[in-house]
């Protein structure tokens, strides 16, 4: 008798130790990362109303604001598809090929830089560069307007949009709606994300193996916040500089920004967020295994050699990021007309 009582207290006890280090893990996970919220944050000196979201969404699956009427936002990033094009660079105008990976809009509206190198501030920035980039829409400002103001059934819906512009097809108000449109493109309610709100059992155990990993590796130190990324630069290849498979020696990253020595092959530390959905991996799009990106950070950020079942514990963990797809209706666009500028393929 005696002795089952000392075996039930010494299995309480043993519980007990399980369970604090769970909740350590918990609090640890609440500490350095934060919940996607459920609604979409504002933007500063860019105030959303339904009918803008509607707008830039309009405005973001429109091909007409390429040379070729072929290209919009959404061809390179699907909102099917992470919000990505799945390709390892991008295919723009005269299928020129990009340079780089086209890097998820989901979220984006959490990262505190755009693009790899940091070179847009803010989303509505950002929705300039796309169309003035030869390999992208391969148009000008000018012409994105000349192009909308030349699509009659436009006028209403910007006036609607923007009830107190005398002329309010701007290229500053395309940029700005497009924004807007972006910033509703959040996934909440991911497995993690319900962790964080306290359900411990939203992660699986190889999860929360993955999880502790994460942290006690090291990666939680780049990788952190409400997007597991986006706010920071650090050079790919802290430690090892990965092979030129990896990282071809030709983009030097930031310092194509700043020309400062310090900051070549310096990348904004991407968001891990739905990371699952988009591969292939790296700015330079050259891992199409998320496994395999895993152990590349691993030598090249922490000079640590994961061995597999680390490597498939935190991948497990990375399936833990996939939140809820923004369901989007696509948009009926106003048809061109005989006076509408045609297109240049
Ligand atoms: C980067 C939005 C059109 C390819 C980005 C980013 C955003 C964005 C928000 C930065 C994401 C981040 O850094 O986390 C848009 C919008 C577009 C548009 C609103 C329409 C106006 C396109 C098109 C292509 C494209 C048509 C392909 C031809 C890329 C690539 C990058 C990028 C390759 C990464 C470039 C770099 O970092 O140097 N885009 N995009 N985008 N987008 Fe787009
Ligand atoms: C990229 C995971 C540690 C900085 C990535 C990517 C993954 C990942 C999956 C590819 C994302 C994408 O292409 O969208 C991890 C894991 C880590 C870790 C599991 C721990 C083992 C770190 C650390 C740093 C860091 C410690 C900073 C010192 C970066 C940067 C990139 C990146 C700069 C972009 C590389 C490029 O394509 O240029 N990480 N990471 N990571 N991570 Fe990490």
């Amino acid at each position: 008798q005696k002795h089952n009582l000392v075996l039930m207290v010494a299995g309480m006890a043993l519980a007990g130790a399980a369970m604090a280090a769970e909740d350590k893990l918990m609090s640890q996970a609440q500490g350095l990362f934060k919940p996607i919220p459920q609604e979409p944050p504002e933007l500063e000196g860019n105030p959303s109303s339904p009918a803008k979201v509607e707008l830039g969404k309009m405005l973001y699956f429109e091909p007409r604001l390429s040379k070729s009427h072929t290209i919009s936002c959404n061809s390179c990033h699907q909102v099917g598809l992470g919000g990505t094009d799945m390709l390892e660079t991008s295919v723009g105008h005269g299928w020129q090929m990009g340079r780089r990976n086209s890097p998820t809009v989901l979220n984006a509206v959490f990262n505190t830089a755009q693009f790899w190198d940091g070179r847009a501030e803010d989303l509505a920035e950002q929705a300039g560069g796309p169309l003035v980039n030869p390999v992208e829409m391969a148009i000008t400002h000018e012409h994105a307007v000349e192009m909308i103001k030349g699509i009659p059934g436009y006028q209403a819906v910007f006036e609607e949009a923007f009830p107190k512009a005398e002329d309010p097809i701007t290229i500053g108000n395309i940029q700005d709606v497009i924004a807007l449109f972006e910033a509703t493109l959040i996934t909440p309610n991911a497995p993690f994300d319900q962790y964080l709100q306290g359900d411990a059992d939203a992660l699986t155990e190889q999860q929360k193996t993955g999880l502790e990993l994460f942290v006690n590796k090291g990666c939680a130190a780049c990788h952190s916040g409400v997007n597991l990324g986006g706010d920071q630069y650090q050079p790919f290849g802290v430690v090892e500089q990965p092979g030129a498979d990896f990282l071809p020696r030709e983009d030097k990253g930031r310092f194509e920004v700043t020309q400062s020595a310090s900051d070549e092959y310096v990348y904004k530390v991407p968001s891990l967020r739905n990371i699952a959905l988009t591969p292939p991996y790296f700015h330079s799009g050259k891992a199409w295994d998320l496994k395999q990106a895993v152990a590349v950070m691993g030598s090249a950020q922490l000079g640590a050699e994961l061995n597999d079942e680390e490597v498939n514990s935190i991948t497990a963990f990375l399936h833990s990021l996939t939140g809820e797809q923004p369901k989007v209706a696509y948009p009926i666009l106003p048809p061109s007309t005989a006076e509408t500028p045609q297109p240049q393929l």
